[in-house]
């Protein structure tokens, strides 16, 4: 199969997680006779140096024309530190998520055997851990208008809006994936006080019916961060709004053992972009200390995506058996020997 590939690497650890799952998708297309072609484009504060905006016209070009896209991480210090910056990198990320139609967030969570005694919880209590958080990408607190300032600076304001029919599309995604899965839904919100939550559940009812065999379960979003914490492994499938699920799939990422080994797939309609959960990591840029895992992983679901399972499957094998055999970064390396981005990258592209 011939797969054409946006390659977005971004800013900080970016370059160099991009670089490790591009090598690992050189392994793949070697060992399964496929070819892939990378175009390379920027994104972030990488390019509001180039050409002084975030998601520059040629790189939404770029995604249009490739079949699926590769992203690394966005954010840069220089302007986290300046409220007062006009653009900002992540401006670009929020752009380029609404210009691609990317309405649903997979973000799943799988604990590897081998890391549960690195779980800040009770191992008891996350083996066995595996579930999907999916998370609305386009609308909500993120997007909503009117955003902004009263004229005299002293009032601030963000709007949450949601539309039945962006509700109704990322809940049908949920039950979906909820059949193909252990038939368990959690569709997370705070009902009790917000108007567009009253929404979510309200339309979450009436598609119920529709899968009888899917048991769905009401949650509000403050017990949903507890009952994670506490009950991790009673999870299946998540569904929520995209503020919520920001936040949710931060505190899920520490269950496993480290934010650098979460993946994630943001999907729309036409356009497929695979990204690692985490940010951009700027006090790691260029050490090669950065975990590669969460970006390969991301790989894995890019190749499933496409429909090539066996050699998505490969890509987790070889992730798993380079944890299993301590090849990891020092995130993981629990003050033990740690390999390099390079290294662990090196060694999941032999294993495949
Ligand atoms: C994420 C990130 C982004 C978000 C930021 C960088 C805008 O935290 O992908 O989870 O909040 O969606
Ligand atoms: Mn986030």
């Amino acid at each position: 199969m011939t797969v054409k590939i946006a390659v977005l690497p971004g800013d900080g650890i970016g370059p160099e997680i991009v670089g490790e799952a591009v090598k690992v998708l050189n392994a793949v297309a070697g060992k399964y006779s496929h070819e892939f072609e990378y175009e390379y484009g920027v994104v972030g504060a990488a390019a509001i140096d180039k050409v002084g905006e975030p998601y520059p016209d040629e790189t939404h070009e770029l995604c249009l024309n490739s079949d699926v896209i590769l992203f690394g991480a966005i954010g840069d210090p220089r302007f986290d530190n300046n409220p007062k910056a006009k653009v900002r990198p992540e401006q670009g990320l929020l752009k380029m998520r609404k210009a691609l139609g990317l309405f649903a967030n997979i973000r799943p969570l799988v604990m590897f055997d081998a890391l549960a005694e690195r779980s800040p919880l009770k191992t008891e209590r996350v083996k066995g851990v595996d579930f999907v958080c999916v998370r609305e990408l386009t609308g909500g607190i993120y997007f909503g208008r009117p955003q902004g300032r009263t004229e005299d600076g002293t009032v601030a304001y963000d709007s949450c809006v949601y539309s039945r029919e962006e509700i109704e599309r990322i809940l049908r995604l949920a039950f979906d994936m909820a059949m193909s899965r252990r038939k368990h839904l959690t569709v997370v919100d705070k009902a009790n006080v917000l108007a567009t939550s009253r929404l979510w559940r309200e339309i979450a009812k009436e598609i119920a019916p529709e899968y009888p065999d899917v048991e769905v379960e009401y949650m509000f979003v403050d017990n949903a961060a507890m009952q994670l914490i506490q009950w991790p492994a009673a999870f299946d499938v998540m569904v929520t709004e995209n503020m919520f699920g920001d936040i949710l799939t931060d505190e899920a990422s520490v269950i496993s053992g480290s934010l650098g080994l979460l993946p994630s797939a943001s999907v729309g309609k036409e356009n497929a972009l695979f990204e690692p959960i985490h940010g951009s990591y700027p006090q790691a840029a260029g050490k090669g200390i950065a975990n590669p895992m969460a970006t390969i992983l991301s790989a894995a679901m890019l190749l499933e995506y496409l429909g090539m399972k066996e050699e998505g499957a490969a890509v987790r094998v070889a992730v798993a058996k380079a944890i299993e055999e301590g090849v990891v970064t020092e995130d993981l390396a629990e003050g033990g020997k740690s390999y390099s981005t390079k290294e662990v990258g090196d060694f999941i592209a032999k294993s495949i």
